[in-house]
């Protein structure tokens, strides 16, 4: 008979060996106080904390407009929406939100899904069934739900070098000029905070015959003069076929979608199982969802501060001699390059200054890159700047590391 128990003890403990067992900080945010929220410790005792790493990079999970448009829809139609989009669950929240996102991205349709996650593994791996024959062309760094995506299909893929169009070139050159292609890839990497060389992929695209797909997960809400992206910032949206983005981030809420042609739509509407066989939104996500984007169509003083913030507490870091990571996006990296240091660094931010940022460990990024990842927004205050830039100060010599040149 097998032993279930002990198959569960080795898998743990290999991942306890590797030194790549999770545990997770349990944190309450209190409505109209983040970055500001409660740790509650593993004696159950609890402590204020500065969070410096979520993904709400706006603050926009409390904005009231939003929190009003989940109220109303709360009231108006109760918790879930009760089933699939097929089977009684579309109602009036999510037309709306997909004709929000449409207009976002001037496409003629989107599709919400239940996550980012699935939008790209939903997307990427149905694409085959529509285009037989297909080959994708994927960024080495592409983020795991798109890996995902792509390794399900059971179509070809080729993988380029990271933001290397040349490879990417010689790869499309290799492959038949009549087969269907497809090149995904993302507009921030959240790791680096680095960009995806849009224009030149769009180009590439075009001379070899292949559909474009961007993630633009890290980008929505705050690149761009409606929050569209990178891509609407570069006026590239219009080269791009599908694309891709959450509304868990700057959006502050939850769910994720795909903007692209109505045909396009209609087709991964009508082909995903990710999209298919599964309850749709609750409605008051919906509804809070659509309010972010819509809200965030015209504050652009809340994309100016958000930039603001980060280019402050890069210049403060850099004025340390950390060495931090700066490709000139939101995303503030502190390459720490040790493991145990930097999960020291972690540790004692969050017991001794209350300052919570994830230490960034091997499998995530590779070994010796180890990092702190920083993410500032509009509600980090220059005040908050200054407590985390003493402590990293102290921390940095108690740790016994170097002060070095910036990355970028
Ligand atoms: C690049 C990228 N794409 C997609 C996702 C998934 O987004 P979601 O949280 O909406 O599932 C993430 C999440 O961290 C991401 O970093």
């Amino acid at each position: 008979m097998t032993d279930y128990a002990a198959g569960l003890d080795r898998a743990l403990q290999a991942l306890h060996d590797e030194g790549r067992y999770r545990t997770f900080i349990d944190i309450e945010r209190r409505r109209g106080q983040f970055p500001h929220a409660v740790w509650t410790r593993p004696d159950g005792s609890e402590k204020d904390i500065t969070v410096w790493c979520g993904n709400d990079y706006l603050g926009m999970g409390q904005q009231p407009v939003v929190l009003a448009a989940m109220h109303e829809a709360l009231d108006a139609t109760g918790a879930g929406s009760g089933g699939t989009r097929n089977i009684s669950g579309t109602t009036v929240y999510h037309k709306a939100l997909e004709a929000e996102l449409a207009d976002l991205h001037g496409k003629e349709a989107a599709l919400v899904f239940t996550s980012a996650y699935i939008a790209n593994d939903a997307t990427l791996s149905t694409l085959p069934k529509l285009f037989p024959g297909l080959i994708i062309y994927s960024d080495a760094l592409n983020h795991a739900s798109m890996i995902e995506g792509v390794r399900r299909n059971g179509g070809a893929k080729r993988v380029f070098r990271h933001n290397d169009v040349a490879h990417l070139r010689e790869l499309l050159a290799a492959d038949d000029p009549a087969a269907p292609k497809l090149i995904a890839f993302e507009s921030i990497y959240s790791m680096d905070g680095d960009f995806g060389p849009i224009a030149a992929i769009c180009d590439l695209a075009e001379e070899f015959g292949a559909l474009t797909y961007i993630d633009e997960v890290h980008a929505v809400g705050m690149y761009g003069r409606r929050g569209a992206g990178v891509a609407e910032r570069d006026g590239l949206m219009h080269r791009i076929d599908i694309i891709n983005g959450t509304l868990a981030k700057a959006y502050g809420v939850m769910g994720g979608y795909i903007a692209a042609s109505a045909k396009m739509c209609d087709a991964v509407r009508s082909y995903a199982p990710g999209f298919i066989f599964t309850t749709s939104l609750t409605p008051s996500i919906a509804a809070g969802a659509a309010a972010s984007v819509r809200h965030l169509k015209t504050d652009q003083a809340l994309r100016d501060l958000h930039q603001e913030r980060a280019a402050v507490l890069k210049l403060r870091l850099r004025g340390l001699g950390l060495p931090i990571i700066d490709h000139g996006s939101h995303i503030v990296p502190v390459h720490v390059g040790d493991p145990v240091k930097c999960k020291m660094i972690s540790d004692r931010l969050l017991s001794d200054h209350g300052i919570y940022v994830q230490p960034i460990n091997f499998p995530t990024v590779p070994r010796g890159t180890e990092r702190l990842r920083f993410t500032p927004s509009p509600v980090h205050s220059p005040r908050m700047i200054d407590g985390l830039i003493h402590a990293m100060d102290n921390l940095w010599s108690h740790c016994a590391l170097n002060r070095a040149k910036a990355v970028g």
